[in-house]
This record gives structure tokens, C-alpha cells and sequence, in this order.
């Protein structure tokens, strides 16, 4: 046996062994390698950075990343990008097997279930569905034409033909629904009433959800009601690209100019340590959170000159900003707001803190999403007539 099957059954076990793969899972993962879906040239998350792996360098090597649980670019810049220096926005990729396999405890498949995957990418989820439900029963929708071909191909060549659809996975498929599940993989701001009215009520939709505050998400799980509407938990946090069309659109440079604060700038203080408010780590449901709680909001963070960190928040309906220097986590004077526009955005963020830090810190498992049948996104703690403040409708 190679090294690197050593090392897929090896990613097999731990994957079963925390939870994060179901039993039911096991033979897919065993009938599907995802080194058969990975191109010549990709690109493996490590540590913030994506290191070209070209098989034609080092074939075991490439090997080995395809058998570890790292999501690997696939695509830059929606196809725009050559050669082997990474591009500027990863735009396709095969999504990391530890999120795969939960996303698909989450759905919870029965033999038969009829499955729309949104996202094709490389077409390696695609073909474990088909493993698990046969390739009758799957329909894939992918809105890239090149990335659709290649899917096609890599799943013929490994003798799997689900259908893969070229097209907006916003839309759905009608052709083929009602569906009993819907996956998608890649991240969503806005829940289409598509997927929903496509589904037969009872039936479960499984993606990777997130607000306008950062590129924090975590994996929801809606069954769909006879009414129109879909509800359900958050479960894990994760990390996606975005569908197409709901990426991210403002720019940092469209705030401030630069050259001192504007003259309409209102400065404060707040006692709010940097440590509670900026991610510690890609697992800290912080700014899901705050995200849930603050609508219509982005936010960045980093250090100055000095090595102070720094937030900074965007009004995404207006240009309100604000900037908040955590001098007090670094030297002994108190941390300086500075706020510009018709929102006090660090007002809002810093009273959702407090509100969060009032219901004891709830984890993002502990929230629920509500999309009803007139499409607005209602975010729920605990139950879902418990809806949050501040966001009851979700943008
Ligand atoms: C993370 S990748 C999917 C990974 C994939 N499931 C796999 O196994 O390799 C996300 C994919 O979603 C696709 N995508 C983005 N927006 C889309 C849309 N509106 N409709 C369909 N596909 C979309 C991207 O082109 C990309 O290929």
C-alpha cells in the first residue's frame, strides 16, 4: 500500500472517529479517491497561504496533499488566472473532506433520496453521492462552463455520470426536482426561494451560511416545511467561497481617502478588549455572531505601524465606517473609537457584545435560521420564536 492510501484510510478513521463522518459514508469514501477529481496544478490551504503542488514535480507528493484534510484550490480569478503562482481569489475548489463528510451527516440521506448539489466544483461530492444513492438520483448545477467540462470528465473518466448541469445554482433544477435534499457548497448570504420551492416538505437543504460580516460560516441545516418556509440549526463553523453572485462587493477604499479622520469624526472610548471582539482563531464563532446580530455590516481586522490591532467596520446600505485602536490590550491607555456616517457601527457591534455576553456567549450551534415563505431570513437563538434582536431581517 502507498504512503499516501496509507494516508486516506488513515483521514478515513479520524474522520469517523470524531464524529465528523457518518458510518454510512464509509464505502462512498472507499469507492470514490479524490486524487481522481484533483488537476496537474493546485493549490492546498496551509496556513493562510496556497503552495502550488504540480504532480508532474513530485506525483507522490501531490498524492499526499489529495489525501489530507485541506481544501485545495482549484480554480483563481473564475478562470482568468495562469500558471502556477497562486491567483487573487480562489474562484473553484475541492472543499476540505472533514466539512464534506459533515455537511453530509447533516443531510441525513436515506437509499433513494433524490439529491440537487449546488456547486460542482470538481465534481469529487458529486461522485460520493452517487456512490451512496446512485448516480440517478444526483443532479449537479455548476455556474462555471470550465469548471462544469472538467467535473464531467474527471466523473466519466472514475465511472460515475450523475447529471452536471451548466448553469446558476441560484435556480435551482427544476427539471429534475421535487428533490428530498439539497447540498450546497459554496457560501450563501441569501437562501433562493428556489431551492425551497424544489423541495418535497420534509426534505433537507444543507449549506454553508454567513453574513455580510465577515467570511465566517457555518453549515445549516433547514428542513423545508409544506408552507413555503425551511428552518433549522447551525452546526459546524466553516470557511467557503461564496456563490457568484453574493460575493462580497464593497472595497475599504470607498470609505475613507486617507490623509487624517474627516472633520465629522466622533471619537470615544470603549473598555471592550480586542481579544473578545477580533477572531482568535477560524473556530471562534465571534464574528458569525456578531455578524447575526449587526446587519449590513462588514468588517476587517489587523495591526498598525505600532502593532496595535485595529477593527475596522464597513456600512454596507451607507458609507458609515468606524475604526477601533485595542491600545488597551498592548499599553495602559483605554481603547480610542473613532465613527464616521449617519451609523455608529462600533455602537451597534459593541451593545450586540454585550447583548451576546448577556445570554452567557452562546455558541453558533445554538442559533437557528427561519427562511419563510416570503424569503426574508430570520435568525433565532435557542428556538425559533426566539428571533434576535437587531436582526430580524437579515441581509
Ligand atoms: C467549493 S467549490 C465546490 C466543491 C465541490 N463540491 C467539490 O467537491 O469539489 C464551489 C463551487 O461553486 C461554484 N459556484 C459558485 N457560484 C455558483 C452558482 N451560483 N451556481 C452554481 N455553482 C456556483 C464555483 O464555481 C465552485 O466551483
Amino acid at each position: 500500500m502507498s504512503r499516501a492510501e496509507r494516508e486516506r484510510q488513515q483521514l478515513r478513521d479520524a474522520l469517523l472517529a470524531s464524529g465528523a463522518m457518518a458510518p454510512d459514508w464509509v464505502q462512498a469514501y472507499d469507492a470514490v479517491p479524490r486524487a481522481l477529481f484533483l488537476p496537474e496544478v493546485m493549490w492546498p490551504a496551509v496556513d493562510g497561504r496556497h503552495p502550488a503542488v504540480v504532480k508532474g514535480d513530485d506525483p507522490q507528493e501531490w498524492e499526499r496533499w489529495a489525501a489530507r484534510d485541506v481544501s485545495i484550490v482549484t480554480q483563481w480569478d473564475d478562470g482568468r488566472h495562469a500558471g502556477t503562482e497562486p491567483g487573487d481569489r480562489p474562484s473553484s475548489s475541492s472543499s476540505m473532506p472533514g466539512a464534506v463528510f459533515a455537511m453530509f451527516a447533516d443531510l441525513s440521506v436515506v437509499d433513494g433520496a433524490r439529491v440537487l448539489e449546488v456547486g460542482t466544483g470538481t465534481g469529487w461530492c458529486a461522485a460520493l453521492l452517487s456512490a451512496r444513492l446512485g448516480e440517478a438520483n444526483v443532479v449537479s448545477v455548476e455556474v462555471d462552463a470550465a469548471v462544469a467540462d472538467a467535473a464531467r470528465k474527471a466523473l466519466a473518466a472514475a465511472g460515475w455520470h450523475p447529471e452536471v448541469v451548466t448553469g446558476d445554482g441560484l435556480l435551482g433544477w427544476p427539471e429534475r426536482a421535487p428533490y428530498d435534499r439539497v447540498l450546497v457548497t459554496a457560501g450563501v448570504r441569501q437562501v433562493p426561494q428556489a431551492w425551497i420551492d424544489q423541495m418535497r416538505p420534509g426534505g433537507v437543504l444543507v449549506m454553508p451560511w454567513g453574513t455580510r460580516y465577515s467570511g465566517q460560516d457555518a453549515i445549516v441545516r433547514l428542513v423545508v416545511d409544506g408552507d413555503g418556509s425551511a428552518s433549522g440549526r447551525f452546526t459546524g463553523l466553516v470557511r467557503f467561497m461564496q456563490l457568484r453572485s453574493q460575493r462580497p462587493a464593497w472595497s475599504a477604499k470607498d470609505y475613507l481617502s486617507g490623509g487624517g479622520w474627516p472633520a465629522d469624526t466622533r471619537e470615544s472610548e470603549t473598555a471592550v478588549a480586542a481579544s473578545s471582539i477580533l477572531p482568535g482563531d477560524l473556530y471562534s464563532p465571534v464574528p458569525f455572531v456578531m455578524g447575526l446580530l449587526v446587519p449590513d455590516c462588514a468588517h476587517s481586522y489587523g495591526r498598525d505601524k505600532d502593532g496595535t490591532p485595529v477593527l475596522w467596520l464597513y456600512g454596507l446600505a451607507d458609507r458609515s465606517w468606524a475604526a477601533v485602536y485595542f491600545y488597551g490590550d498592548t499599553t495602559r491607555w483605554a481603547s480610542q473609537v473613532y465613527q464616521g456616517g449617519p451609523r455608529s457601527l462600533w455602537d451597534e457591534v459593541e451593545a450586540a457584545h454585550r447583548w451576546w455576553s448577556e445570554q452567557g456567549r452562546p455558541g453558533h450551534e445554538e442559533f437557528g435560521l427561519t427562511v419563510t415563505a416570503d424569503g426574508r431570513q430570520q435568525v433565532w437563538l435557542g428556538e425559533p420564536s426566539a428571533l434576535v434582536p437587531q436582526a430580524v431581517t437579515v441581509r
